[in-house]
């Protein structure tokens, strides 16, 4: 008889990637432990990520409506204030459901939650706080943390990193963000809308690398109607405390430190560092029993997340890919299936990525820039919401619908859009290239009228120039 200590699978870490792959191992009958060090589980996107995030951003979102748009639509109100304290109470609590949610789950499923610190110690063995566990398939979801700038100490207090900047409890004056990537422009808003002057450092010559440029050109306009202001192509090379403040010296990239190209500083009173994220992969035994890492300490996997090691496997933000939490979970259902002997699969041309900024930015599929590398011929079709009825009912008309098609088959290959409600309105697009779909396929479905989707359908048509309200 097996012993206690006996699984089929253990799964270090309970993030997105960690304990859905743990559900769906033990739906298909699979004996599951999932070691987990926090307190509570649901990795980072749970605790400190995706979903904190969300209800600071719908938070101040509803005051930034009721203080900025309310008026034009006729409702008056007077006095609002913002309870600070209160939104970060409501923010915990949104937290707690699903977290809570997570154990419920693993009781409901029969996974065993073993609290503490996994490590692997042998092919087929975890250690846990000293207690050693022995299972066929040993999965690492061990996730990833926020990437340090050499030379800024974070304290999370006035120099943070994300989870300081969710946990901030006045609202500062000023804000410096290092960094105008996903975190940078979320945040940045969650605290821009609060009444924070929000100034984004950004090494690049333009905001949110690998999305869209045009997109992110059109989010960087609409951004700075809100008031960010941005330093494209600059780097923070310094960040020393004052007594009133943070003291931040930037230079223009492309210079070796020191130079004193375009040297500026900047007084602050809270820098947020988010240049990135990077693997958790050292210090859970990984290295002891050979496993291998690509050269951003990822760890390796084959299409099936096998490391090298037998019986060793990865997935989530610990290995190669977008970092998002559907990414991972999608990994974590590929892979129990895979050990049940099914045929678990991802596709990683149809992973959509949404920005929860207002108004929001989503894309699934190429972007116009990766096609034009490629040498694909492509067309376009576009449709902005300012011609959109329902976005028009709804005071929303920044932005815009743009798909890419094949320029011969007319097969989608890419969709990205910035505008109300994007990350929803994304879910057809991904649906469609997911299952090889043309932009006629998308132009030809009935759209319900008034709808936000329409704007989609439009989209759809103008890729062959058919376009109707435009
Ligand atoms: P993680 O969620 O990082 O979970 C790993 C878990 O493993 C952690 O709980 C950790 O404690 C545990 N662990 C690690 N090592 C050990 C060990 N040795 N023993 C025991 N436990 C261990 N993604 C989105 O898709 N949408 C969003 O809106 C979004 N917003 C984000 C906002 C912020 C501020 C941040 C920081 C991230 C956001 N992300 C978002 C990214 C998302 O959080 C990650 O992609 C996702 O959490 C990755 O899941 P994972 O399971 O691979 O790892
Ligand atoms: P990011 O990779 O999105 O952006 C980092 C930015 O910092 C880039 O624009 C980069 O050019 C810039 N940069 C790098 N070094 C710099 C330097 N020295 N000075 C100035 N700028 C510099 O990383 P971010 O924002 O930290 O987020 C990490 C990851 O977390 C994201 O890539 C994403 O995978 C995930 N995430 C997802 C969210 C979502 O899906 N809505 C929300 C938040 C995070």
């Amino acid at each position: 008889a097996p012993s206690e200590t006996d699984f089929d699978i253990i799964v270090i870490g309970a993030g997105p990637g960690g304990y859905v792959c743990a559900l769906r191992a033990a739906q298909l009958g699979f004996k599951v432990a999932c070691v987990e060090k926090r307190e509570t589980l649901g990795g980072t996107c749970l605790n400190i990520g995706c979903i904190p995030s969300k209800a600071l951003l719908q938070s101040t979102e509803d005051y930034y409506g009721a203080t900025h748009d309310f008026a034009q639509k006729g409702i008056i109100v007077e006095g609002i204030k913002v309870d600070l304290a209160k939104m970060q109470a409501n923010k915990q609590s949104v937290v707690d459901a699903n977290t809570k949610g997570v154990e419920f789950l693993f009781k409901k499923n029969g996974v065993t939650w073993l609290k503490g610190f996994g490590k692997v110690t042998a092919p087929h063995t975890v250690e846990v706080d000293g207690k050693s566990y022995k299972a066929k398939h040993v999965i690492v979801a061990s996730g990833s943390e926020s990437m340090p700038l050499p030379g800024i100490e974070i304290d999370e207090k006035t120099v943070v990193t994300s989870t300081g900047a969710l946990e901030l409890s006045n609202v500062p004056k000023r804000l410096l963000v290092i960094g105008g990537g996903v975190i940078g422009l979320e945040l940045g808003s969650v605290w821009s809308r609060l009444g924070a002057a929000v100034t984004v450092v950004e090494f690049l010559d333009r905001i949110v690398p690998g999305m869209d440029a045009e997109v992110a050109k059109s989010f960087q306009k609409i951004l700075s109607k809100q008031g960010f202001k941005f330093k494209l192509g600059h780097k923070v090379t310094k960040v020393e405390k004052t007594d009133g403040g943070t003291k931040v010296t930037i230079e223009r990239s492309g210079q070796k430190d020191g130079d004193g190209g375009g040297v500026e500083v900047i007084e602050t009173d809270i820098v947020l560092v988010c240049v990135g994220r990077r693997a958790v992969s050292k210090g859970l035994g990984l290295e002891e029993v050979g496993v291998a890492f690509d050269e951003r300490g990822r760890v390796k996997v084959d299409q099936h997340y096998a490391t090298n090691v037998p019986g060793l496997y990865a997935i989530g933000d610990v290995i190669a890919g977008p970092m998002l939490a559907h990414k991972a979970e999608d990994e974590g259902v590929a892979l129990a299936e895979l050990l049940a002997g099914q045929a678990g699969h991802v596709n990683y041309g149809a992973i959509p990525s949404v920005v929860y900024t207002w108004p929001e930015v989503a894309g699934v599929g190429k972007t116009e820039e990766e096609l034009k590398a490629e040498g694909a011929a492509y067309k376009i079709g576009k449709f902005p919401f300012s011609a959109n009825g329902r976005a028009r009912a709804m005071g929303c008309t920044d932005g815009f619908v743009k798909v890419l098609a094949d320029e011969k088959t007319d097969k989608l290959l890419g969709a990205h859009i910035i505008g109300p409600d994007a990350g929803t309105l994304i879910a057809e697009l991904v649906m469609a290239i997911e299952f090889g779909a043309s932009a006629e396929d998308v132009a030809r479905v009935c759209h319900a009228h008034p709808t936000l989707s329409e704007a989609v359908k439009e989209a759809a048509l103008s890729a062959d120039g058919r376009a109707l309200h435009i």
